[in-house]
């Protein structure tokens, strides 16, 4: 799979693993990228999986033959790209690794002493021969030693997780030859998923990157963007500073279809009021993975949640922990709960408002055992204050 004259995808699908980082759902799969350039000095850009190594090795024999690996860059060194860099040594041993100080520290923590070494820093330049590549820095994208490499030629970047995405590569890798539709959707959750806390960090990146002419991404999780790059770089623009839709994510959790029923409410009555991007999740059914996707999608967030030992639904209180975690700005919060004595989570959601910082919009709905109409009307000002405040965004 050539993706410019002599610069060959040599990746490897995923299809076994079920949760990407024990976490996150994989439906689609996942792809490892990983790049040969087959030039007067033989250069590979990330490994794979050490689980898929022995295809791997297959893949890079199938261009080069016996010939060795002159250079082995390492744009990222979590284990899904790194996990096969002491395989790689084994079956050639007088490679040169490429990296940056801080690539070195962990590799040498993860997986020994490091060998042949080229250090390279901000805008150095390595000869492979017709071609010449350029190095950035990019950290905290995903990690603090994340770089990416720059083909001048051919004005390719190969930008670790930067514009990846979930889901395994359906026999092609170039988007202009598959069908993309697939993976919108999943680079979405990928961004928000693995990437989502470092807006800053992609921001600037982003900013260096915008320097550059490019062709083609190569990233390290899905296709190689060519005629569809102006559309990845703008979901990754979007969504790292925090921009979002008109909509709102309805997140419930609940025991015996009483706090559902107030979901279900405040979700009628925001559809009723004109907001036509209305998501309703079950925290104890839906993957977190997805509504984490959702509150990055879209501006309003309304969590509704039973009190549960004196403290709030322990499923929603470990969706509110994922979302703290990932730092989301500009968000717009109404919450609600529902108690059979004493009332707790409304109180626990609030407190845990200091870690999310979302601006709230009203006074939370409590609700004392069921549905009455005093607690059904207090709903629908709840989303009333949510559809009002979504609204004054747009008369600014
Ligand atoms: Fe796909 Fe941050 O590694």
């Amino acid at each position: 799979m050539e993706i410019v004259s002599n610069i060959h995808y040599v990746g490897v699908n995923d299809r076994t693993k079920t949760l990407f980082e024990s976490l996150w759902p994989l439906p689609n799969g996942v792809s490892y990228n990983s790049y040969l350039i087959d030039d007067e000095r033989v250069t590979l850009i990330d490994t794979v999986d050490s689980n898929f190594f022995e295809l791997f090795l297959k893949k890079i024999q199938s261009i080069i033959g016996d010939r060795p690996i002159d250079y082995l860059i390492i744009n990222h060194m979590e284990p899904d790209h790194s996990g096969s860099i002491n395989l790689i040594k084994k079956f050639y041993p007088n490679i040169t690794i490429v990296g940056n100080k801080k690539t070195f520290e962990m590799i040498e923590g993860f997986y020994g002493p490091v060998g042949e070494k080229v250090v390279v820093a901000e805008n150095n330049t390595l000869e492979l021969g017709k071609r010449t590549l350029k190095f950035f820095m990019i950290p905290m994208v995903h990690w603090p030693e994340t770089m990416a490499t720059y083909d001048i030629d051919d004005a390719v970047i190969f930008s670790g997780d930067a514009f990846g995405c979930f889901g395994a590569l359906n026999g092609g890798v170039i988007d202009s030859k598959i069908d993309t539709s697939i993976y919108w959707d999943e680079m979405v959750r990928y961004y928000s998923n693995i990437v989502g806390k470092y807006g800053s960090p992609v921001q600037k990146a982003l900013d260096k990157l915008k320097e550059l002419k490019i062709n083609a991404i190569c990233s390290t999780h899905g296709p190689v963007w060519t005629t569809e790059r102006c559309k990845v770089i703008d979901i990754y623009d979007r969504m790292s500073r925090y921009d979002s839709e008109k909509g709102v994510v309805v997140a419930y959790g609940s025991m015996y279809g009483n706090t559902a029923e107030m979901a279900e409410l405040i979700a009628q009555e925001l559809n009723e009021l004109g907001i036509k991007k209305v998501v309703v999740h079950d925290v104890s059914r839906t993957p977190h993975s997805y509504i984490i996707a959702d509150v990055f999608r879209y501006k309003g967030i309304i969590v509704g949640a039973p009190t549960y030992n004196n403290q709030m639904f322990p499923d929603m209180e470990a969706l509110l922990s994922k979302l703290a975690a990932r730092d989301i700005k500009n968000r717009v919060l109404g919450f609600f709960g529902s108690h059979s004595w004493a009332s707790a989570a409304v109180k626990r959601i609030e407190e845990f408002n200091t870690k999310l910082k979302f601006e709230v919009i009203s006074a939370p709905v409590d609700m004392k055992h069921s549905m009455k109409p005093d607690v059904a009307q207090h709903c629908k000002e709840l989303a009333r204050a949510m559809v009002e405040r979504l609204d004054a965004d747009l008369k600014k």
